[in-house]
């Protein structure tokens, strides 16, 4: 398994593992299947255009056949000026715990670093132990709750 990021001309891909994902685990994520299913084709076509140019990243796990058996968003975090912003992170069940999660997020955080801002943000729904676990053990740390989620923050100073 490698990391490598979306490129402009892969938005039918990009899409398929983002609706996969949320079909696969609709408890983990804010959107719903239902609401990506109906977003045009030039929403994912932007996605994956800026993925390339680097203004937003979107990192896929790919095994020796590119196949995409993960993914991770990350971006400027709207909402805490200064800081970078993970979203949409998933590994395809039959990939999980052979270490693309880790490496997903290793990416991001290099993607973040290089690009100075100060830490990474995430939110993880409180009962998402997996998840949780796979944030403490890259170093996230607790911030705050929110509703039926924890901010968690690792911090790039
Ligand atoms: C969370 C998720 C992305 C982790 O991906 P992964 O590729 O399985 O994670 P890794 O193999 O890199 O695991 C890294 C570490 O996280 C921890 N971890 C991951 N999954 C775990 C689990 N089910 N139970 C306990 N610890 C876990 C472990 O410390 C693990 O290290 P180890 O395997 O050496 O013990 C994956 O479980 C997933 O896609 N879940 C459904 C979608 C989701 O919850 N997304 C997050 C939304 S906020």
């Amino acid at each position: 398994m490698r990391i490598r990021h979306v490129l402009a001309h892969e938005a039918d891909r990009l899409r398929e593992i983002r609706l996969r994902s949320l079909a696969s685990d609709p408890d983990a994520f804010g959107a719903t299947y239902e609401r990506d299913l109906a977003l045009p084709a030039d929403w994912w076509e932007r996605g994956a255009r800026r993925s390339e140019q680097g203004a937003q990243r979107t990192f896929v796990a790919v095994d020796d056949d590119d196949a995409w058996l993960g993914m991770a968003l990350v971006r400027p975090d709207e909402e805490s000026l200064g800081d970078a912003v993970i979203n949409a992170m998933w590994v395809a069940p039959e990939a999980r715990r052979q270490g693309a999660g880790r490496a997903l997020l290793e990416a991001c955080v290099e993607w973040a670093r290089a690009r100075h801002f100060r830490g990474v943000n995430l939110n993880v729904r409180i009962a998402n132990a997996a998840a949780r676990a796979a944030y403490d053990a890259a170093g996230f740390a607790f911030v705050r709750a929110k509703g039926d989620e924890h901010v968690l923050k690792r911090s790039l100073l």
